[in-house]
């Protein structure tokens, strides 16, 4: 079977796409993937490069039985478009950040996570760092409905050589 790679991607890399990598890694592990999907996930700002998740991301996401806490911030890299199969952002605003570093060969690999979640209201992953609790329980609930979007889209792939 083939290895697909996904990284997703957020403004600071220490709540929602953690978050999203941690559900999706959840999801791979659960559909006996972990050997052919790579997940990972970065920021387009470098303010909380090697920082754990933001607590109430890791907090938030414990009481679902996510673990957040081994993760650590980084920053994408041009590499980075090269190395993975897509790079899933949270919001517009990602899409144009991560435009502007990506390489004119890859574009096509940049989209927006809740595209695969195509039932739901919302087009994009708010950010929860300035807001309360419930964004956080918002993202959550947007990243396990994607995530299941996502691995579904990506089974086709999965299936070839
Ligand atoms: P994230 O949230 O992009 O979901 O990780 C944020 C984290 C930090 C900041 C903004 C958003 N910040 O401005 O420091």
């Amino acid at each position: 079977m083939k290895t697909v790679s996904v990284c997703f991607v957020c403004l600071g890399n220490i709540c929602r796409s953690p978050t999203a990598e941690a559900v999706m890694r959840r999801l791979v592990d659960e559909a006996g993937l972990t050997e052919h999907l790579e997940v990972d996930s970065a920021g387009t700002g470098d303010w909380h490069i090697g920082e754990a998740p933001d607590e109430r991301a890791q907090r938030a996401g414990g009481q679902r039985g996510y673990d957040l806490a081994p993760l650590r911030a980084r920053q994408i890299a041009e590499e980075d478009f090269r190395r993975f199969d897509l790079i899933v952002a949270m919001d517009e605003a990602n899409v144009v950040a991560l435009q502007g570093i990506c390489p004119a060969a890859e574009r096509d690999k940049i989209r927006l996570l809740m595209e695969f979640a195509p039932q739901a209201e919302a087009r994009v992953v708010v950010d929860p760092y300035f807001g309360g609790d419930a964004g956080f329980e918002t993202v959550l609930d947007q990243c396990e409905t994607a995530c299941a979007g996502l691995l579904a889209a990506l089974r086709p792939q999965l299936m070839v050589e």
